[in-house]
Order: C-alpha cells, then structure tokens, then sequence
C-alpha cells in the first residue's frame, strides 16, 4: 500500500520539494501534508504550489509549555494520518514523549556526517576544527538529539578558504539527492544505510 508522508519545515523548504518532487510514478509514497512551526515559513507556499496540504502550529503562543506544542503537533501529524514523517529544517527539538509516538517511523536529515556535529553551526564547527571533508546524513529519529541510527549519508570535500556559506551551498544539492532516495527505499522498508558518492 501507498504509505502516506508528513514533512515538517521551518524554512525555505528546499529539502521538503526535493522529497516531494520525488515521490511521483511507482514511488511506494506520497505526501500527505506539510507542516511548519512557522507561519511564514517559505516551504508553505511552494507545498502548496505542489498541490500538498499544509498546516501551521506556530510554537511561540506556547512559550516554555513544550508539551503543549507537541500536542498540538501531533494533533495535526494524526489527522493526516502519516507511515512516515521527514523532518526537514525542522528546527524545533522534540521531546522523548513525542517521539515516541511516532517511533521507527520518523527521519531528519543533518548537515554533518553525523556522530560529528549534533546540533546546530555544523559548517562552521567542521571548518573551525581543520576537517578535509563535511557532508549530510539522514537518521532515524530518537529520543537523543541527531543520534538515531544512521540510514545514509553524502560527503564533500572542505576546501581552502570555505566559509559556512559556501560549504553549505556544496552540502545542499547533496541533501536533495541523499533525503529522497533514503525515503524512498525506507518506504519500501530497507533501512540499511546508503552512503552516496559525494561532489568529491
Ligand atoms: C538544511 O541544510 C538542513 O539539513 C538543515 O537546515 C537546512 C534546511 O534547508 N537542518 P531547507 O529548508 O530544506 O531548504
């Protein structure tokens, strides 16, 4: 059966449409809705120009109350009724209760080639530490923060003079190429990790 695919996005969505773009023809998935924490978020908008469902819950009414939030969250993740939810520039960490709603089923995609770098300034902290190489993975989510078990990853290569910006502009492509095709075989159940060539 057709499994069913949330996407959540705080920003400009890049990943989402590379992930939605990709589930046409005998894909085994298709998504189901887009949702941000944020209105304003620029990924809505091209969701919507792709014919997909949104929803907003903006997570600042709820202050401190984290677990109000998440309720709402998961309110709206269970009346689309997801197999799958990809995070995608999602930036809001999420509880262990909540992820343990949505446990084996839930992905992210991190701008490091994880275990190095969990959180946030990756680029920065791989520069800063004289790393030759960077790349992106996309893991399994758990109750630890970008520690779940790994389901593939892309490298490139740090080069003289790279900035943050300029290594992200390398790792991003990646991400579009690397996110879709672990989707693709994780809906089909193959979580065995897949480790592309990257631009090196
Ligand atoms: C990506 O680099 C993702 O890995 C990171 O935030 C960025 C989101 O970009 N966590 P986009 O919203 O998918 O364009």
């Amino acid at each position: 059966m057709t499994k069913r695919v949330a996407i959540l996005i705080s920003g400009g969505g890049s990943n989402m449409v590379a992930l939605a773009r990709s589930m046409h023809g005998n894909h085994p998935a298709r998504p189901c809705l887009v949702m941000s924490n944020v209105a304003g978020a620029g990924g809505l908008a091209k969701a919507r120009d792709l014919g997909i469902q949104t929803a907003v819950v903006d997570h600042r009414p709820f202050g401190k109350d984290r677990a109000g939030f998440e309720a709402e969250l998961h309110k709206a993740l269970a009346a689309a009724a997801p197999d799958i939810i990809c995070l995608a520039g999602f930036m809001r960490i999420l509880t262990a209760d909540f992820v343990s709603k949505w446990n084996g089923r839930m992905l992210n995609i991190h701008p490091s080639l994880l275990p190095k770098y969990k959180g946030l300034h990756t680029h920065a902290r791989a520069i800063e530490a004289g790393d030759g190489e960077a790349g992106c993975t996309v893991h399994e989510v758990t109750a630890s923060l970008d520690d779940g078990p790994i389901l593939g990853q892309a490298r490139a290569p740090i080069l003289p003079g790279d900035t943050p910006d300029t290594l992200a502009a390398r790792i991003l492509p990646l991400e579009h190429s690397l996110y879709p095709a672990v989707l693709r075989r994780f809906a089909d159940g193959d979580r065995t990790p897949l480790f592309l060539p990257g631009s090196d």
